[in-house]
C-alpha cells in the first residue's frame, strides 16, 4: 500500500506537490494515480528524488516516447566521470539559447510535433535566482471574457523560435539546420491554434508563447498586440502563476499541452545544473505539418517577413540584432 501525497498547491489554481514516493520504484498503480494528478493540475512537484540522467529517462518514458532524455539543461558541461566543465560564455549560442527561454512558453511549438511533457531535476543550482515560473494556460483561458473567446475562436499563430529568439533579445540565430541546434533554429513556422483542445481532458486552453507570431487574417500590429494581451492575461494573476524555488533534488514535471514556463534570471557565472527529458505530443492531437508538407511553405514566408521587420526593430535588445559566434 503506497503512502504517496497528492497535495495541491495553496492559493493555486494549478500544481501539486507529491510526497512519500520514490519514482525510481513506483508501481503501475501509483503511475495511473500520478498521471491522473498531472492531467487535473497540469504540473506535478516531487521534492527528494536525486534524479540521475537514466531515472529522468525511465520515468518519462511511462509518459511516452520522448523527444529526448536525460540532457543538460545547463549552463555548464557535464563530464562523463560526474565532473562539471567550464560555465559557458554568455555569447554562446548555448547561453542565448538559455536566456531566451526566460520569457513565458511551452516546448517544441516551433517543431512539427509539439511537446506532451517536460521534466526538469535539479542537480546543482544557483544561492540567487533560477527558478522555474509555470503558468496555467487553462485557467487562463476559463477567465476570459465571452467576447475575447470568440475573437480567438478559429484563430492560429506561426510558432517559431527564429522569431521568438529575434523578438526577445535581439538573436539571429543561423538557420542553416546543422549542427546541435538544426532542429531547433531552421527556418520553419508551425500553424498552430491559439486554443488547444487538450488531448487527454477535452478542456479548452489558450496555446500562446514567446515562439507564436503572425495570426493569419490579422494584421502585423494586431497580431503582436492580441498575443501580447493573452499573455499579459494569463500571467497578470497570481493564481495562475507558480514560482519554483528549486532544492536540489527535487523533480518538476509539467503538462506542456497546457502550461507555460519561463526560466528566472540568475548570476549566469555560478554553475546551473538540470536533468532535462521532454515527452514528445501525440502527432494526433501536436502535429502542425512536416517541411515538406505544402502548408509549410506559409510559415517560412511569414517568418521571413518577420525577421525582416525585427532585423532593425532588435538592435536595443540583449545581443543587438547579433548572430551568435559559436
Ligand atoms: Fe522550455
Amino acid at each position: 500500500m503506497s503512502n504517496m501525497q497528492i497535495i495541491p498547491m495553496t492559493g493555486k489554481a494549478f500544481g501539486a506537490t507529491v510526497n512519500d514516493v520514490d519514482l525510481k520504484d513506483l508501481s503501475d498503480n501509483d503511475f495511473a494515480i500520478l498521471h491522473d494528478a498531472f492531467l487535473n493540475h497540469g504540473f506535478l512537484l516531487f521534492p527528494e528524488q536525486h534524479f540521475a540522467e537514466v531515472e529522468s529517462v525511465a520515468f518519462g518514458e511511462r509518459f511516452g516516447e520522448l523527444e529526448f532524455g536525460g540532457l543538460p539543461m545547463a549552463n555548464q558541461q557535464k563530464h562523463r566521470d560526474g565532473t562539471f566543465g567550464e560555465i559557458y560564455d554568455l555569447q554562446s549560442q548555448m547561453m542565448r539559447t538559455n536566456v531566451g527561454n526566460e520569457t513565458w512558453h511551452t516546448d517544441s511549438t516551433y517543431k512539427p510535433i509539439s511537446s506532451k511533457v517536460a521534466m526538469l531535476s535539479a542537480v546543482v543550482i544557483p544561492d540567487e535566482g533560477g527558478q522555474t515560473e509555470l503558468a496555467d494556460l487553462r485557467a487562463g483561458y476559463d477567465a476570459l471574457d465571452q467576447q475575447t473567446k470568440e475573437l480567438i475562436s478559429g484563430l492560429s499563430a506561426f510558432h517559431s523560435t527564429n522569431y521568438s529568439q529575434a523578438n526577445d533579445i535581439g538573436d539571429f540565430p543561423d538557420t542553416n539546420g546543422e549542427g546541435a541546434y538544426g532542429t531547433v533554429y531552421h527556418g520553419e513556422a508551425y500553424l498552430r491554434p491559439l486554443v488547444k483542445i487538450h488531448p487527454e481532458t477535452g478542456r479548452p486552453n489558450l496555446f500562446v508563447g514567446r515562439h507564436a507570431f503572425g495570426i493569419p487574417g490579422l494584421s502585423r500590429a494586431e497580431s503582436r498586440a492580441l498575443i501580447r494581451s493573452l499573455l499579459e492575461h494569463v500571467v497578470g494573476d497570481d493564481s495562475r502563476v507558480y514560482t519554483n524555488n528549486w532544492a536540489v533534488g527535487d523533480t518538476l514535471l509539467w503538462d506542456n499541452r497546457r502550461i507555460l514556463h519561463r526560466a528566472r534570471p540568475y548570476d549566469y557565472e555560478k554553475p546551473r545544473y538540470l536533468i532535462g527529458t521532454r515527452v514528445a505530443g501525440d502527432p494526433a492531437s501536436e502535429l502542425a505539418y512536416y517541411p515538406e508538407d505544402p502548408e509549410a511553405e506559409a510559415g517560412r514566408k511569414a517568418l521571413t517577413e518577420e525577421l525582416e521587420h525585427l532585423r532593425s526593430e532588435t538592435t536595443d535588445r540583449r545581443y543587438g540584432a547579433t548572430t551568435a559566434t559559436f
